[in-house]
């Protein structure tokens, strides 16, 4: 049986990360440009779930709507949740900017991924903790990538190999979750059918 999961994005760099993630979990993941409204929260849960309750019955199943926020120890969690308005208006070099003089560094990028299949909708979530660089470095990746350096490594994720990335991130920790329970409810379903759009 074809192992097929509808990824809800605009996002080019997140999704070729999740067909990376969960391709090892032999699944084939088809992009999703559906419209969606962002609800603003504090809370990814909140915003994926929210996000995710609108296309049920719209998107074809199982699929996957994903968020994710880097949070700043020394500004309070800050950009979190508002992680995508603060990139299009700060950037990178804005928070680096934020950040001039400041000695704690430390930060975490957080990822919830929402999986609705069969009438459920369930959250994931991945965490990796880390801290920001003085200045950006590397050019791959997307977002905030060239000001984190994930703990253990010396390299920010935008100087990595994508397939580095892929083990270690937020988002690949969301998504391996997602994928293990997707396996274990769908070999245990008697009616999956893949995508019914
Ligand atoms: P979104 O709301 O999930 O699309 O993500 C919020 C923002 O966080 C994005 O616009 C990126 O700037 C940033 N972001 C999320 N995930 C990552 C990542 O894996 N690397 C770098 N930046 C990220």
């Amino acid at each position: 049986m074809e192992r097929r999961v509808y990824f809800v994005t605009t996002n080019e760099g997140k999704l070729r990360e999740a067909r990376i993630v969960l391709g090892k979990y032999g699944f084939r993941v088809e992009a999703v440009n559906a419209r969606k409204l962002e609800l603003q929260s504090e809370s990814l849960e909140e915003v994926v779930s929210f996000a995710a309750a609108q296309l049920v019955g719209k998107v074809a199943e199982p699929f996957v709507v994903e968020d994710a926020g880097l949070f700043i120890q020394s500004l309070g969690g800050f950009p979190g949740p508002y992680s995508s308005y603060v990139y299009r208006t700060l950037g990178v070099k804005g928070v680096l900017k934020l950040l001039e003089g400041v000695e704690d560094r430390r930060a975490k990028f957080v990822s919830v991924s929402a999986l609705c299949f069969q009438g459920e909708t369930r959250t994931f979530k991945g965490e990796i903790e880390g801290t920001i660089s003085f200045e950006a470095r590397g050019s791959a990746g997307f977002g905030f990538d060239p000001i984190f350096i994930p703990d253990g490594y010396d390299l920010t994720f935008a100087e990595m190999a994508l397939q580095l990335k892929c083990e270690i991130s937020h988002r690949a920790r969301s998504l391996s979750a997602l994928a293990n329970h997707l396996l274990r409810v769908r070999d245990f379903s008697s009616n999956f059918k893949p995508g019914y759009v």
